[in-house]
């Protein structure tokens, strides 16, 4: 039975931050985050937009009525939870008009929550293969004006629906997973930014890789040359390139993989970090804009959570896999944008909802979006579909 990716959706904020604007405002050279980071643009969420939006304006992109009627588990992985209680998936699944015989429910391991539904999601098809498993990631990845993380900030979300006879990517159930108590980036209750010890979170990243790649090719009896592609989580895009460097020479072979790479990391370098997204949309990056690709061609999958957790699996690429509409609709988010200047940003990062509690209301005149945030009423969150 073949199991996987059957669509992929993704939604990004429609402002966006120009890199070489910022480092000129830090007093930085350009050069330092367009080449030493790897990141040209940056994603600034509004506060009109949280997970629970972007999720599901992720997902209403690639759901039909019938996918909405058959799902019977949404799987909401994310690090920016919009309440300690209840989860994101249930106003998602609510938002989209999602059959309530569905289990529903959030899940959390910094950025590795995707990858975790993606692999949940697996074992339960398994067991029931007439289902279909809507699982989204979504994330804003916030840091702090003027500190080091800032140019790695980003935000957005990926909808994945997976079922048996998937038409993007057929899941090998081939994988090798790694995870300890490691104080490398971390968010106490009491902040919207993250504490990060940003050089020892990109030793630590290296260090899961080599070992769950090891241990993949160690159980599988698999190396190097049985992949086409290998993906990576990207908080910022150097992040994966220096992991694949410790594992390519200059064999043809490494520099295929080097070219996919650069392949795969085109739509992160515009968008940054989205936390349990970004390995995905990385992988979309890869599928769109590939020219090498062919179905059946094998792709290894480096997903990376702080904290830490680290998994390592493969996929194979289904002979139904259409790059030209997966390029069509990332390409129509990212070319719709409207770029704002660094005074223009800092003013968007400090709305939002008020940490303390109130009631607020947003302005969503200018957010387009099907889904939008209005605001907070008697501590319930507001959420309006304006085609409704
Ligand atoms: P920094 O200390 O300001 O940067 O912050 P740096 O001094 O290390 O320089 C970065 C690179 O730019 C270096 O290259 C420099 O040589 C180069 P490298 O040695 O790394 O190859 N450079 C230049 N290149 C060209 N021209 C120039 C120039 N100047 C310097 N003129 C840091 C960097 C990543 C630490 C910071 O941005 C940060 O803390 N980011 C957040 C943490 C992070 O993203 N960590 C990644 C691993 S952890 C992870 O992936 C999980 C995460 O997604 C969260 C989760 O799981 O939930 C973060």
């Amino acid at each position: 039975m073949k199991i996987g990716i059957d669509k992929i959706g993704f939604f990004t904020s429609n402002y966006y931050l120009d890199m070489v604007d910022l480092a000129n405002a830090r007093g930085e050279d350009p050069n330092k985050y367009l080449i030493g980071i790897g990141q040209k643009q940056q994603a600034v969420i509004p506060p009109t937009q949280d997970v629970v939006t972007m999720a599901a304006n992720a997902a209403e992109k690639i759901l039909t009525d019938e996918d909405k009627q058959s799902i019977d588990m949404v799987v909401f992985g994310t690090e920016t939870g919009v309440d300690n209680s209840k989860s994101a998936a249930i106003y998602v699944q609510s938002l989209l008009g999602i059959s309530s015989s569905a289990r529903s429910f959030e899940i959390k391991q910094a950025c590795y929550g995707g990858t975790a539904g993606v692999q949940m999601a697996a074992d339960h098809i398994a067991m029931h293969p007439d289902s279909k498993v809507l699982v989204l990631a979504a994330d804003i990845a916030r840091y702090g004006i003027k500190t080091p993380g800032e140019v790695t900030q980003g935000g957005g979300a990926i909808a994945m629906l997976l079922s048996v006879d998937p038409r993007i990517l057929v899941l090998d159930n081939q994988s090798a997973f790694h995870s300890e108590n490691i104080m490398d980036f971390w968010r106490p209750f009491y902040k919207r930014e993250a504490i990060v010890d940003g050089h020892y979170s990109t030793d630590i990243y290296i260090d899961f890789f080599n070992k769950t790649f090891k241990d993949y090719c160690d159980k599988f009896g698999r190396s190097l040359t049985d992949f086409s592609a290998l993906v990576y989580h990207l908080p910022f895009t150097k992040m994966g390139l220096k992991a694949l460097r410790t594992v390519v020479d200059d064999s043809p072979h490494s520099q295929k993989l080097l070219k996919a790479f650069d392949q795969s990391k085109q739509y992160n370098a515009h968008v940054g970090n989205l936390y349990t997204g970004s390995l995905y949309l990385s992988l979309l990056s890869l599928l769109s804009n590939s020219t090498d690709l062919h179905a059946n061609d094998r792709i290894g999958l480096f997903s990376y959570g702080s904290g830490a957790q680290g998994e390592f699996y493969s996929a194979t690429i289904a002979e139904t896999m259409d790059s030209r509409r997966l390029a069509s609709q990332v390409d129509s988010v990212l070319s719709d944008r409207i770029k704002l200047s660094v005074p223009e940003y800092e003013k968007m990062y400090a709305d939002g909802l008020p940490i303390n509690g109130g009631n607020v209301t947003f302005d969503a005149a200018n957010d387009h979006s099907r889904f939008v945030l209005l605001g907070r009423k008697a501590d319930q969150l507001v959420y309006k579909d304006q085609q409704a």
